[in-house]
């Protein structure tokens, strides 16, 4: 048994309140039909929630219907009480149109369980791309003490000797089939092989970012993000992460202690050290307005452009899940940025300790896997923000740029650091798909594709279809991409040099939805500027033709849900969240 609250719980106004016997009685009984005891409930104990994010229909945290026991078990030892209830399922693989849109329903909905039922802390049940963001959104908004459990990554996948990767090897294999070099069923046979066991993609893609990043904020016990899903050790963390919530909300330990600018900051160095997913920046921005830290854009380029990459994981380097856990994962990454200074070492974990004290030490298990900072991958790994007449920010992530790639967009053999190309503009994924191998379509090596249509608004959510390979036939000549430039995201699994999260959308009538196939487009690293070279007068021309037009055309709604979030939804570079959410925070608290 842990130390007695040194406040009153919130539970206690439903369950044991004098005042209103009325309404307690009746809070009561219904508690009682499942089987727990007046006892329990009355006798000052905390109610832990788990909200459970794993269900048949999100395979990547499934196996969080297991861990949960093990979380039960945590929480009854310190003297807690479970009521487990289900979130909003979001599996980013299987949700039409696209799993983007569920972050903020999710987001929603957990917001009204964690305010609304007698829930003195919560744990969340972190894992696939969006179930992170959108717990530690509404844990934000809330304001309850919260932990996050993440599932862990799936164990590696295995072809033919080599490791497979979640989602990379999606890429790699489009490509052969597309090449002619595989056939139907043997890409079917190269993408299942991914996928050996329960857990979220094993790759650096969204899901090891964000669960890592929800570390590095400080809101999972250290050392937990990296555990494969299947390992005994995840068993064991979910355990303690069952025990350490009650201690938290015995010591009130709230997300508004955790979650501060240097804890921000911190997540945005590591996100650069981990080659992490470039849709970090807009769910960062999201729990950031959340919880009332301000957060710009830029501040992933001041802060985290010239952090080296460390970690050597498919897409951007070798390896994948497995392997980063042994080598030592979060905490060994951190341990390196703190022996550079990079690191707030005072921000507050949920363990009650700070980061310095969690990872200060840490040493690297396996050098090939997780770097030395004097030995980076990548110098520099981290994103920069462009602006320009195409959009007011958009982000991009300047280390996968090959120099084979950037010699070819060179509009001056001595600075490789600004491409000029002609525009071929798709208005969205199907528009794409429609024309992409169709030489009429006129894309060269020299081309940059552009995707519009494809935001928050314009394709509800906003899609991850950003980055795009070139048609086959340049395929086939050796040419595997071409720069691409979107108000759409892309996956994290993709190491395509891409601008990504262009905000405002064409659909909110950005400067994407005036650009015309054939248009020239020049690309400046140097100055951050990403330019139409048309004159302003032309552009000023253009936008009162499309206005008179009656604005940017995108497909109509489907589902209620798509029309209501169109309505409310904010920009990528802003967080996308739902504008109306954020004068919402810390409501625990009144
Ligand atoms: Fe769920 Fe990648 S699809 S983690
Ligand atoms: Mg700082």
């Amino acid at each position: 048994m842990t130390d007695t609250p040194t406040q009153k719980l919130r539970s206690r106004a439903w369950f044991d309140n004098p005042e209103n016997i009325d309404m307690t009685a009746l809070y009561l009984e219904r508690y009682l039909n499942f089987g727990l005891s007046l006892e329990e409930l009355q006798s000052g104990k905390p109610i832990i929630g788990i909200a459970q994010s794993g269900s048949d229909l999100s395979p990547c945290n499934r196996h969080h219907l297991v861990l949960a026991e093990r979380v039960r078990e945590g929480v009854r030892e310190m003297g807690g009480i479970v009521l487990e209830f289900p979130v909003h399922p979001i599996q980013e693989t299987g949700k039409r149109p696209t799993a983007g849109l569920d972050r903020n329903l999710s987001y929603l909905g957990l917001v009204e369980v964690l305010y609304g039922y007698p829930l003195d802390g919560v744990v969340l049940t972190i894992g696939c791309d969006k179930t992170t963001p959108a717990m530690l959104m509404a844990a934000a908004t809330v304001n309850i003490p919260a932990i996050a459990l993440s599932v862990g990554p799936m164990l590696n996948g295995w072809h033919k000797g080599e490791r497979t990767g979640s989602g990379t090897i999606v890429w790699k294999a489009r490509q052969m089939l597309a090449a002619g070099e595989i056939d139907d069923a043997e890409f079917i046979r190269l993408v299942a092989s991914s996928a050996p066991s329960t857990g979220y993609c094993n790759t650096m893609g969204t899901a090891t970012t964000m669960n890592s990043l929800a570390e590095a904020l400080g809101m999972s016990l250290p050392g937990s993000a990296a555990i494969p899903a299947p390992y005994r050790d995840r068993q064991e963390v979910a355990y303690l992460t069952g025990k350490r919530i009650v201690e938290m909300v015995n010591e009130d330990l709230k997300p508004s202690e955790i979650l501060t600018k240097d804890a921000f900051h911190n997540a945005i160095k590591v996100n650069s050290a981990i080659g992490g997913s470039t849709n970090a920046p807009i769910h960062l921005a999201a729990i950031a307005r959340h919880i009332g830290v301000d957060l710009p854009v830029q501040d992933w380029e001041s802060e985290g452009h010239k952090v080296p990459l460390l970690v050597n994981l498919q897409p951007a380097g070798e390896y994948l899940g497995e392997d980063y856990y042994r080598a030592g994962g979060v905490p060994a990454v951190v341990n390196q940025l703190i022996e550079q200074g990079l690191i707030h070492e005072d921000a507050l974990t949920v363990n009650g300790k700070t980061m310095g004290e969690n990872c200060r030490g840490v040493a690297i298990e396996d050098e090939k896997v997780i770097r030395p900072f004097a030995q980076p991958l990548v110098e520099e790994a981290g994103f920069i923000v462009l602006s320009g007449n195409l959009f007011d920010a958009a982000i991009m992530k300047t280390s996968v740029i090959s120099p084979e790639f950037r010699e070819r967009y060179l509009s001056n053999p001595d600075d490789l650091n600004a491409f000029e190309g002609p525009a071929v503009v798709f208005d969205g994924p199907e528009d794409y798909h429609h024309r992409i191998d169709d030489p009429a379509t006129g894309i060269t090596p020299e081309t940059l594709l552009f995707m519009r249509g494809a935001g928050p608004i314009g394709y509800p959510g906003a899609a991850e279809v950003v980055n795009m390979r070139p048609p086959a036939y340049l395929i086939t000549e050796g040419v595997h991409s071409l720069p691409c430039i979107g108000d759409g995201r892309q996956s994290g699994t993709s190491g395509s040099p891409s601008i990504l999260n262009a905000s405002p959308e064409a659909a909110a009538m950005g400067g994407l939805a005036l650009i015309q196939t054939g248009d020239r487009v020049r690309i400046d690293l140097n100055t951050g500027s990403a330019n139409i070279l048309i004159s302003e007068e032309e552009l000023a021309e253009r936008r009162k033709t499309l206005a008179a037009a009656g604005g940017y055309k995108y497909p109509a709604s489907q589902t209620p849900w798509q029309e209501i979030q169109r309505s409310v939804v904010g920009q990528m570079s802003t967080g996308a969240i739902l504008e109306g959410a954020e004068k919402y925070q810390r409501i625990a608290q009144t």
